[in-house]
């Protein structure tokens, strides 16, 4: 079992897409610059996607460009295609984190592509990014369930994880888009990547849409996998899924795993602030728990 969790944040893609209002682009840099300072390890700093898609995050170059850079930091991107890969490049981004869908149906929702068509896209972004210093991740959205087909099985994902690899991705996340994950089949699933490819870096990006969202970090931990994507106040979900909503919330999880003595490179209490500060730009509660009730030792007056 690992000690060490990374901790990788992703409210400025994942949390802000599906927001009714946009944030300036001002007020997310200052984000990002909060979260940099606050230790977490990579910032998915926005998606180089369509405007007309996700509107929200129309400024990503602006964005990407506007941030001040700490060097521990991997600033990464969600891209979909070429044309984002491209603007991606021309920002000067650490790393390309492509996405498609291990759902056909989930796919062509979200980036209007069959499976293959994607990959054969990544196969070209593959090739323009050769000898540039861009790594790849690879991401493969509803690898524990689609919304719309069901059951996805185990060998689809690792099959999609191969032909990632195949391309020359260095990284590989698995993301519970909608979050139905169950705790077993996280633990069968993890299992199965980490014994086909024990050394690769493997990313849970989970959901917390059913409430098992850190039961299944528990069970990927146990599994041996030490990287996990949580978005600030538990913000997130992707438009294109029906029913989406947030991913497991970073400060929630960073106090669970702190008070299991976990090592983490972020700072718990500069977290929470920057939750607070995340509540008052984009002008609600988040669905975070510790925000509300403080951490388990803050106590009360008798
Ligand atoms: N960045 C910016 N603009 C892009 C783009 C990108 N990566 N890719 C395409 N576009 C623009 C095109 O230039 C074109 O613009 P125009 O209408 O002004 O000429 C328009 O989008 C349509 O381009 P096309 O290639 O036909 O795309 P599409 O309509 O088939 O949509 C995607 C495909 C992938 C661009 C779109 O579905 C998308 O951006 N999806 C993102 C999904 C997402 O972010 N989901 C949440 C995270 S998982
Ligand atoms: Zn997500």
């Amino acid at each position: 079992m690992e000690e060490r969790i990374d901790i990788q944040e992703v409210v400025t893609r994942d949390g802000l897409q599906i927001e009714n209002q946009f944030v300036s682009t001002d007020q997310k840099i200052d984000l990002i610059n909060k979260l940099t300072a606050s230790g977490v390890n990579k910032i998915e700093t926005t998606s180089f996607v369509s405007p007309k898609a996700v509107p929200n995050l129309r400024d990503a170059s602006d964005v990407m460009l506007g941030v001040n850079r700490h060097p521990d930091v991997t600033y990464t991107a969600l891209i979909p295609n070429v044309y984002g890969a491209k603007r991606a490049v021309a920002c000067d981004v650490d790393e390309v984190n492509l996405v498609v869908s291990v759902s056909q149906t989930h796919n062509w929702k979200n980036v209007r592509k069959n499976v293959y068509e994607s990959f054969s896209e990544f196969e070209d972004i593959s090739g323009m990014l050769a000898g540039t210093g861009v790594a790849i991740n690879g991401s493969l959205a509803t690898s524990f369930g689609c919304p719309f087909e069901g059951k996805i099985e185990d060998e689809e994902v690792l099959t999609l994880i191969d032909r990632y690899l195949e391309l020359g991705a260095l990284g590989i996340t698995l993301a519970d888009t909608t979050g139905m994950a169950t705790p077993i089949q996280v633990y069968r699933l993890c299992s199965k990547v980490l014994d086909n490819w024990p050394k690769l870096p493997l990313t849970l990006h989970f959901h917390n849409t059913r409430g098992m969202g850190l039961a299944n970090v528990m069970e990927a931990i146990r599994a041996g996998v030490y990287r996990f994507d949580a978005s600030l106040g538990g913000l997130g979900g992707c438009p294109f899924a029906p029913g989406a909503t947030g991913n497991i919330c970073t400060e929630d999880l960073v106090h669970m795993l702190e008070f299991m003595n976990y090592q983490m490179s972020v700072d718990l209490d500069q977290l929470i602030a920057t939750s607070k500060y995340l509540e008052t730009i984009v002008g609600h509660e988040v669905p975070g728990q510790v925000i509300k009730a403080g951490k388990i030792t803050d106590l009360h007056a008798v």
